[in-house]
């Protein structure tokens, strides 16, 4: 209200419009239909783009910059034809920087227009900060997912490289990583390079700039790379990169150093506050990445050797049954082999193999608790001996069930005796309620008996089995598999 009260103490109106316009700040021309400034206030001619003696008498779409001179052009022609105001928005370079303009034209009724233009520049550079806040937010949002999708840490650490890249707007960027083993920094990923010059990195801690980096655990900004190459002397062609602007920032997590974020650039980059705390920023959601996704390969890696042992220790057992039942030797073998190679013929995905590969080289090791005069009786079975006989898939769940990672192979095992039409045991399953793999899997088992000697029986034919094979289908076995079975076997 103080200003209200000046204004209505000041005696000339001409004075008055004065203190109007140091209250305001604005500034005001009056322009002729073609856009001459004939006249102009100013609140602060000190804020000005041009000096006010440049104004008087030139067109106003002639003192500004072409593309601001082509806003004021097009401005003046709207409003002469819908005679309303009309608003326009610019910028231009001033001493502080980039200034942002509005600027209201009212025509007048003899033509002339009053150009009303404010100083902006406040509403715009926080609306600019908080969109790039916001562009932050996604990136780090977007690199999150990276990481919580991608188990492969190459293509993270690119996702991470593709998004540093674009929100610090700078040309290239790679990644070393410390190898843990030689202590070697190591490039393991890059974008944005011209050529393969870093490919091949593989840096001692302490040397080049990437390995001062790591050693002093503090950034290193070169600016002017093409007179301080020798940080680079590891690449012969990392001259035709071109590069002027470096940073190497250290990566690390928990105090334990991972690597190096490198940052490169063809022309000087501004760096100022705020883009260093994004690039650092960036770089510690690039070793939070690499952290867990080396977490997770080395879970997997000692998982790998622990389901390693595994198999060599079921493989040792089923090996110890096939010793016992000299007879049978190789059978396990043979049948696990046809079984798989019938299901993939069949169309079933590669990830099942392993779980046929396991079931089938279990599949009779419940045989192992079946009693020697029993197993190797040369001759048919008692009533009192077929119930023990038929036991043995029972015997090996109760033998593995406790063995979590068998769970998927465990179908071959317990129902590999199970028949199509309901007949077999030990659970009296029929059709499709007996699963694919043990369908499969009892053609291949029946064709591999009946094949060899048994202490009951000599080997049968291999016409004479496939016959009777065939004669089962539909009563023993899959009628849908059969027909598989038999073209395979007569390749
Ligand atoms: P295995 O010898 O590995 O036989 C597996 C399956 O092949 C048998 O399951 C049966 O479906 C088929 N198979 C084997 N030999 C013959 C045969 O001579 N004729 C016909 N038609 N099918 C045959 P199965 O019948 O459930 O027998 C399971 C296991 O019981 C056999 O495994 C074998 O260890 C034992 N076994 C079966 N029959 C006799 C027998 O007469 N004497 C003795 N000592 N053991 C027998
Ligand atoms: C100037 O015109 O000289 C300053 C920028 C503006 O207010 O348009
Ligand atoms: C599978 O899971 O389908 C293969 C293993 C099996 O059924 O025994
Ligand atoms: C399997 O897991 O054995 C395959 C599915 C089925 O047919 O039961
Ligand atoms: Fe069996
Ligand atoms: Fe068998």
């Amino acid at each position: 209200m103080v200003t209200e009260m000046n204004i209505h103490s000041l005696p000339d109106s001409d004075q008055r419009l004065e203190a109007i316009f140091q209250a305001f700040g604005d500034l005001l021309f009056i322009l002729d239909e073609d856009g001459s400034i004939l006249d102009y206030r100013s609140g602060d001619v000190a804020h000005l783009y041009l000096a006010p003696s440049q104004f008087l008498g030139r067109k106003i779409q002639e003192i500004y910059p072409y593309k601001v001179g082509r806003k004021y052009s097009n401005a003046l022609f709207d409003i002469h034809s819908i005679n309303k105001m009309v608003l326009i928005e610019y910028s231009l370079p001033m001493g502080f920087g980039e200034g942002w303009y509005e600027s209201r034209l009212i025509p007048l009724a003899n033509r002339q227009i009053i150009a009303c233009v404010r100083d902006i520049t406040k509403y715009k550079q926080s609306e600019i900060r908080s969109e790039r806040q916001l562009q932050k937010l996604a990136a780090l949002r977007a690199i999150d997912l990276a990481i919580t999708t991608d188990s492969d840490l190459g293509t993270t650490l690119t996702a991470i490289l593709n998004h540093v890249r674009a929100q610090l707007n700078i040309d290239a960027a790679s990644i070393l990583l410390l190898n843990k083993n030689n202590q070697l920094l190591e490039h393991s990923a890059g974008v944005g390079f011209y050529t393969t010059a870093l490919k091949h990195t593989s840096l001692p801690i302490g040397e080049g700039y990437a390995g001062m980096a790591v050693l002093e655990r503090r950034i290193i900004h070169i600016s002017d790379l093409h007179f301080n190459q020798l940080g680079f002397l590891r690449s012969p062609h990392f001259g035709a990169e071109d590069f002027i602007d470096y940073y190497a920032v250290p990566l690390s997590s928990k105090g334990i150093s991972l690597g190096v974020m490198e940052i490169f650039h063809r022309s000087h980059l501004s760096g100022d506050g705020e883009w260093l705390s994004f690039l650092e920023t960036l770089a510690g959601q690039a070793a939070i990445a690499i952290d867990s996704a080396m977490l997770f390969k080395e879970l997997q890696q000692s998982n790998n050797e622990l389901m390693l042992a595994y198999d060599k220790t079921i493989e040792g057992w089923s090996r110890a049954l096939d010793l016992r039942d000299r007879e049978t030797e190789n059978h396990t073998l043979r049948v696990t082999e046809m079984s798989m190679k019938l299901a993939r013929n069949m169309g079933i995905p590669e990830a099942e193999m392993i779980h046929i590969q396991r079931g089938g080289v279990l599949h009779d090791i419940g045989k192992v608790a079946i009693p020697d005069n029993i197993l190797f009786k040369h001759g048919p079975l008692t009533e009192e001996e077929w119930k023990v006989m038929r036991l043995h898939p029972l015997f090996a769940v109760k033998l593995l069930e406790s063995i979590s990672y068998l769970a998927p192979a465990m179908h071959i095992p317990r129902s590999h005796h199970e028949k199509w039409n309901g007949t077999g045991y030990p659970d009296g399953l029929s059709g499709e309620n007996i699963p694919l793999a043990a369908r499969i899997f009892s053609i291949a088992d029946v064709y591999d008996a009946l094949t060899s000697d048994r202490p009951y029986r000599s080997a049968w034919s291999k016409t004479d089995t496939l016959e009777y094979i065939s004669n089962q289908s539909g009563i023993h076995f899959d009628p849908g598999i059969v027909p598989e079975f038999i073209s395979m076997v007569a390749d």
